[in-house]
């Protein structure tokens, strides 16, 4: 499968897992990623059809690819998103296809995606409650959100899980209740420090809630957690489970607990421009590439060189850091 020579870069990171957006557009507006309007689209005739995604992450896999995940924007929003499931489930060499969603049109699609070959869900999922759902996202969708979650149930997803973006200030009030919610229906929290992707330029280092404060949060108010030892040690989450048997919760803390130098990952945007980090400033167009006829040597070679000038990680903590030119829904979560 072509894995005798992965894609490593300079740092040691041997590169297997490929996230792709399928979209810039998005049906609600978290605020901690897009702006509330005039939002800028890609034009259609930008976006990477079905075909083209195909034969990207069919070149990704005989580099060594295992994992791909495909994300937005929002993904359901792309037409027949389950006929991609379906092609990309069938590419033998890929162990593990996941998808991040934010769940709005899930009651729809759950089983037609699960019946495509998706067995993975990532629901991003802020709150219970609903005005501050839709002060964070200013859209009303709790409650299809929700039926969305118990639709993924039904349909046999196992694991699903629940994004929180953890704004502090904010959200303080929703984390215990999120974590009693993934006791009860068997789902595990993910806390994600609010990361300096949003359109507006909002983000401060002193508005990230962080994950040992969260962390301390569920201690007190719902029981002890121990740290998870069997994760995988290359994925962003640090994972605790209550001591008490019921749930896990999981913590992506770019901001306090960095993982770059575990990275794995690199991104094919919606409109066909490679990125070997969220938080690239550069990035290589492929588009052009798989449109106008290249073989795929030419893809390979883009691919490693992207992966080749891969930097050593963000400087999110550093007076260095630049945000990226891109918020989060045009790069792809
Ligand atoms: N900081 C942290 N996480 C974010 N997401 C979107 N914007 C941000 C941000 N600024 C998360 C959402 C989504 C995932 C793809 O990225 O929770 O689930
Ligand atoms: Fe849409 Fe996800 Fe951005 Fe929220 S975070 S606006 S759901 S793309």
């Amino acid at each position: 499968m072509g894995t005798a020579d992965p894609l490593l870069d300079t740092f040691g990171r041997i590169h297997n897992n490929l996230r792709v957006s399928v979209t810039d557009r998005c049906n609600i507006r978290c605020f901690y990623c897009m702006p509330e309007h005039p939002v800028e689209f890609v034009p259609r005739a930008e976006i990477l059809s079905f075909e083209e995604i195909e034969r990207f992450v069919r070149i990704a896999v005989r580099l060594g690819v295992r994992k791909v995940r495909l994300t937005g924007g929002e993904p359901l929003l792309r037409k027949n998103l389950p006929s991609l499931v379906r092609r990309i489930a069938a590419i033998e060499g890929i162990d593990d296809l996941s998808l991040t969603t934010n769940g709005v049109l899930l009651a729809e699609l759950a089983q037609p995606l699960y019946e495509a070959g998706l067995r993975r869900v990532n629901v991003h999922l802020d709150t219970l409650d609903r005005e501050r759902f839709v002060q964070i996202t200013r859209r009303d969708e709790l409650g299809r959100v929700l039926d969305g979650i118990h639709a993924c149930r039904r349909a046999g997803y196992d694991p699903i899980k629940i994004n929180a973006v953890a704004v502090k200030n904010l959200v303080e009030p929703d984390i215990v209740p999120l974590a009693r919610f993934g006791r009860e229906h068997g789902v595990e929290i993910r806390y994600i420090e609010f990361m300096p992707l949003d359109a507006q330029g909002l983000w401060l280092r002193d508005k990230v809630l962080l994950a040992d404060d969260i962390l301390e949060m569920l201690a007190r108010e719902i029981g002890p957690l121990a740290p998870e030892p069997n994760g995988d040690p290359r994925a962003p989450a640090s994972e605790y489970r209550f001591t008490d048997g019921a749930g896990r919760v999981g913590f992506i803390g770019s901001v306090s607990r960095p993982f770059c130098l575990s990275c794995n990952r690199i991104r094919l945007t919606a409109d066909g421009k490679l990125r070997y980090c969220l938080f690239a400033i550069e990035e290589t167009d492929v588009k052009d590439l798989l449109r106008g006829g290249a073989p795929d040597e030419e893809v390979v070679r883009v691919i490693r060189s992207t992966v080749r000038a891969k930097w050593i990680g963000h400087e999110i903590n550093s007076m260095q850091f630049v945000p990226p030119p891109r918020p989060m829904y045009a790069i792809g979560g």
